[in-house]
């Protein structure tokens, strides 16, 4: 006899997957026209930091991770032959995992090291040397580590591209598309070419812009879009001795980003489209935690049609019983960071013309 309990607690259901922010992707395919040639800018590129892109080659990316998203089947195999080192000597459950994720999904095979000490670093070999070497082992490298220098250390000698998937407090710049990706599928209407005034969008982010390099990389996208904000509320709890590094704050503003710092957490909820909350940044070899004060939970006065981002993991700060409301798009956005890591991937090697008749 099958326990009637038991049997209750092992089922599960696949469709709550797809409860929250399931915005259709199809939405962005109609709002950003196709122009393939700006994702060729992309080919043999090192992704170092959210500055270096283009506005178009991040419309055009977001238009492929779009189309992989809504009919994923189609495209298993344009990575085929193609090896990736995935060297991650921090930390990593969502970056890596997506990361991988991807390059399978296309067809691609995969080298990993998630210890740095089992490879030549721990006899002192340099991270130059070790660059030399994995031209010869693969076609594309990810790279986490907590040193803001590892991947230009790495770039002098490296042949093939490299994804910087996290360096120290530094930068994330695949974690900023990811985001921002999911903020246009939510509001593909954010897109269009003339938008108005009103259909603004007011953007709160809970953490510290020259510590998380989540946010720090995302604040550089946005800025790439400054027309769809009304305005980026940056909220910190004081405990930090500065919270933009020098000309951080004055490179946003120069773009036109029109961005606001408060000490204040909830009387700044009520007027949030999007929340964007984060509470650790990794520093050196340990995380630290900023903002702990600051809970999201299903009493905080958030608006009825507002989303929330995170870049996960989270602590305190994000009470789970949000994951049953529309609020939550951190799934959501954790889910979506796959498509746009296959978006990226089959650019920089080379792969677009595979996937171009089908875009
Ligand atoms: N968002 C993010 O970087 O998560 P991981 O640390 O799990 O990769």
């Amino acid at each position: 006899m099958v326990d009637s309990q038991l049997k209750e607690e092992v089922s599960f259901s696949r469709e709550s997957l797809d409860v929250y922010g399931d915005a259709h992707p199809k939405a962005l395919l109609k709002n950003i026209q196709e122009e393939g040639d700006y994702l060729k800018l992309l080919e043999s590129q090192h992704i170092v930091s959210s500055d270096q892109f283009e506005k178009n080659t991040l419309l055009q990316l977001f238009r492929l991770a779009a189309k992989y998203e809504s009919n994923p089947e189609r495209y298993s195999t344009p990575l085929k032959g193609k090896i990736l080192i995935s060297a991650f000597y921090e930390p990593s459950t969502r970056t890596r995992l997506s990361f991988e994720s991807a390059w399978h999904r296309l067809g691609g095979d995969i080298m990993s090291i998630t210890d740095r000490a089992t490879t030549g670093i721990a006899k002192g070999e340099s991270l130059a040397d070790v660059a030399e070497m994995f031209n010869n082992y693969g076609d594309c490298v990810v790279l986490r580590d907590s040193s803001e220098s590892s991947v230009q250390e790495m770039m002098g000698s490296l042949r093939i591209p490299i994804i910087n998937a996290g360096n120290g407090i530094d930068e994330h710049p695949t974690q900023a598309l990811a985001d921002l990706y999911t903020i246009f599928k939510w509001k593909p209407e954010l897109l269009k070419s003339e938008l108005d005034e009103s259909d603004r969008i007011r953007v709160g982010i809970v953490g510290v812009p020259n510590k998380m390099r989540t946010v720090r990389s995302l604040l550089k996208l946005f800025s790439f879009f400054p027309e769809i904000f009304e305005e980026v509320v940056i909220i910190h709890d004081g405990s930090s001795d500065s919270i933009f590094d020098e000309h951080q704050l004055e490179q946003l503003e120069d773009r036109g980003l029109n961005v606001r710092v408060s000490t204040q957490f909830n009387s700044s909820l009520p007027e949030l489209d999007v929340i964007y909350i984060n509470a650790i940044a990794w520093v050196g070899n340990d995380y630290q935690s900023f903002g702990e004060s600051f809970i999201l939970d299903a009493n905080s006065p958030i608006k009825e049609d507002a989303i929330i981002l995170h870049p996960l993991a989270r602590g305190e700060e994000l009470a789970t019983e949000l994951d049953e409301t529309s609020h939550n798009w951190y799934f959501a956005q954790a889910r979506g960071a796959v498509f746009l890591r296959m978006a990226l991937l089959t650019c920089m090697c080379q792969r677009m013309e595979r996937v171009m008749d089908v875009i």
